[in-house]
């Protein structure tokens, strides 16, 4: 039996088009076996290494993404409450770094002195973020990073989307429009307040996630075992600002202070051809890392502004592959707000539907 507090972990930070946690969870609950291994060779925010997790088996996540990384790495370690804390006290009594960001959007979106706590972490994080108390911490500060000002103390900046990051131009006017000033927070409680929600029920430490491409073979040049399980959900055809969508979860990471929207999305959005064939790379790659029978369940759509067929796409990509589709399903119609390509997903066309196409691996 899974403690229903430990699922909470799930929901340490929002990110993009994630899909709902039931959908490996109840996969692996019915079919994995003891001892089997599972890949999501676009991880996101680690939901399908989570689902892993809560069953006792082993996985591994890649992103190209440090945001999804980030996020995935700290649904994967059970340090303590007072751990944390102990921590966050500690990186807190450090002096503020001298190098802050500078411009009209940084006074607004953060008090003063809550911007100074925020770049002591950043700080810390940036000399070393590997140990678990260090990845569940900076996980737990991205999910705080920014967030609406109904309930106070809950997210460090002033009234801001939770799920995306506010474009900075956009943030300034509405702000200064309705006179809303950056409040003070106080960080370790807001600290503390998450780390009891998502760390009091530790699961065994379980499961690694990778920063890299996986349309490239030497992502995974240090995996020796193979995997029995693929369950994952590639970017939808056009959907390509991820990074930039994130970009203040971004610069917590290291990234630059601004937007900017020349990063690498990690696919060839340039036609549905390129796309299937970026794609086809990652299917033939995780093959090799795979157990002959292996299980690959892929769970793709379209976004409005794209008129590429995704199943079409999906079956090109598939085709010159050691893949071999075995069944398509249509995704059950969730509320809006539960659907892989979410709410915040202004783009996303209502009437697209969204698939699960189960494949087995023939070698
Ligand atoms: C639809 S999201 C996955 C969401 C995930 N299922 C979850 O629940 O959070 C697709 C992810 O693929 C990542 N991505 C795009 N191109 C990639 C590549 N070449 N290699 C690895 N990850 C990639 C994106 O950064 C994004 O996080």
């Amino acid at each position: 039996m899974i403690h229903p507090g430990a699922i909470q972990l799930n929901a340490i930070a929002p990110y993009f088009t994630m899909f709902p946690l039931d959908f490996p969870l109840s996969l692996l609950q019915e079919r994995a076996k003891r001892g089997e291994r599972v890949l999501d060779p676009f991880c996101g925010r680690g939901t399908t290494n989570f689902a892993a997790r809560l069953l006792g088996l082993d996985s591994l996540g890649v992103d190209v993404n440090p945001v999804a990384v980030a996020i995935t790495a700290a649904k994967l370690v059970s340090p303590t409450v007072e751990e944390i804390l102990a921590e966050a006290k500690r990186i807190l009594a450090r002096p503020a770094p001298k190098d802050k960001p500078e411009g009209e959007f940084w006074t607004w979106a953060y008090h003063p002195a809550t911007l100074q706590d925020i770049l002591r972490f950043r700080e810390a994080f940036l000399e070393e973020s590997s140990s678990p108390v260090r990845l569940a911490l900076r996980g737990l500060l991205l999910g705080a990073l920014h967030g609406p000002l109904k309930k106070p103390g809950t997210y460090l900046s002033n009234q801001a989307p939770r799920t995306y990051a506010p474009k900075p131009a956009y943030a300034v006017r509405f702000w200064r429009a309705r006179g809303l000033k950056p409040p003070r927070v106080d960080v370790l409680e807001v600290l503390r307040r998450r780390a009891h929600r998502y760390y009091t029920h530790p699961l065994p430490e379980l499961g690694k996630v990778l920063l890299g491409d996986s349309r490239r073979m030497e992502t995974f040049k240090e995996e020796k075992e193979k995997f029995h399980w693929v369950i994952t959900s590639p970017p939808y055809y056009g959907m390509r600002t991820y990074i930039a969508d994130q970009w203040l979860r971004y610069w917590f990471l290291g990234g630059p202070d601004s937007v900017s929207y020349g990063q690498n999305s990690g696919m060839n959005h340039g036609s549905p051809e390129h796309f299937a064939s970026d794609l086809a790379k990652v299917w033939n790659n995780i093959a090799l890392q795979c157990e002959d029978g292996a299980v690959m369940v892929i769970r793709f759509g379209g976004i409005g502004s794209r008129k590429a067929n995704p199943l079409g796409l999906l079956f090109e990509s598939l085709g010159y592959t050691p893949w071999k589709v075995v069944e398509i399903r249509p995704v059950p119609p969730a509320p809006r707000s539960r659907r892989q390509a979410i709410s915040f997903l202004r783009e996303v066309d209502p009437q697209v539907t969204e698939w699960d196409c189960f494949c087995r691996l023939v070698g």
